[in-house]
């Protein structure tokens, strides 16, 4: 018989097209992507979708983002988007910070975790697959990200309200739209960004000062603060100084210029030092 048995069945041939296109596909993102591994796993549905491709923050910009952040033994650091958890590795290694990363790809999660094992970090750090969007970010003092503006905006709103003031946020490349930076500083090309969580100070205060007890009016968007003082019949403009729960601002007094240097703590401002005076939200 001619024909039937020399030729390759037709579901061969389909299974055999299915995988040269795969591989093709594979090796075409495999290329574009510089050989990242990581979106060939998401390509073949091995990872879930993902808000950001895989790219590894480079070790000098790891350097800068936890220079900038002020990372020491006492931070618990939350690294967003761990990738192969080079960040949270560094500040638990370089630092002694302590932390969870967190990251949707379990190959790079598992060799987060092999890599903090050799380190002798387990305990220290530990390394999640998780979302970054479902993860609680309240116990950060430090949360580390090289994400995309998009995703920084999307938690944006969480950062402010989850963190507590004073916490540090550092982003490898990308801003967060209109909350100006603390500090910005260029490595290797690009900007790595720090911002300080500033504490809700806007609204109505009475300060007590001496025999005076003055109504205060604070605006603010984001560590931006403008306020007015009624001293003595008379609206005094002033220009405060935020820095996390560290709020700082003078005002012409009678007896000649205050400076009033405190921390806020919710509804209290109270002095830094041991000057005598004390503001309350009303
Ligand atoms: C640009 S890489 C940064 C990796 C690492 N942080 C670094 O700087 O070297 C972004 C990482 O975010 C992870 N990722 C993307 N979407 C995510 C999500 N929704 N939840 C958790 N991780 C995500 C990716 O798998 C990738 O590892």
């Amino acid at each position: 018989m001619i024909g039937d048995s020399t030729s390759t069945p037709l579901w061969r041939k389909a299974f055999k097209g299915l995988a040269a296109l795969g591989i093709t596909g594979a090796l075409f993102f495999a290329i574009a992507f510089g050989f990242d591994a990581s979106a060939v796993r998401v390509f073949l549905g091995l990872t879930p979708p993902l808000d950001v491709p895989y790219v590894g923050t480079r070790p000098a910009t790891v350097d800068t983002m936890l220079d900038m952040a002020e990372v020491g033994p006492s931070d618990h650091v939350i690294d967003l988007g761990t990738g192969d958890g080079r960040i949270l590795l560094s500040a638990a290694q370089e630092r002694g910070a302590g932390g969870v990363g967190v990251d949707l790809d379990p190959v790079l999660i598992d060799q987060a975790t092999d890599a903090a094992a050799s380190a002798g970090l387990t305990g220290r750090v530990i390394f999640l697959e998780q979302d970054l969007f479902d993860t609680p970010l309240h116990e950060a003092d430090v949360v580390t990200m090289f994400l995309l503006p998009s995703v920084n905006l999307r938690l944006r709103p969480r950062l402010l309200e989850e963190l507590e003031a004073g916490s540090r946020i550092v982003s490898n490349r990308f801003d967060m739209g209109d909350w100006r930076p603390d500090d910005v500083r260029r490595v290797g090309g690009y900007e790595a960004y720090l911002w300080i969580v500033p504490a809700q100070v806007a609204g109505s205060w009475r300060l007590d000062v001496g025999e005076s007890s003055i109504p205060l009016e604070l605006e603010q968007s984001f560590q931006d603060v403008q306020g007015t003082a009624a001293i003595n019949g008379q609206i005094q403009l002033f220009t405060p100084v935020l820095r996390g729960d560290r709020l700082r601002f003078s005002l012409d007094l009678p007896g000649g210029e205050q400076v009033f240097d405190g921390l806020v703590d919710g509804d209290q401002f109270f002095p830094a030092d041991d000057a005598e005076w004390l503001a309350v939200r009303e």
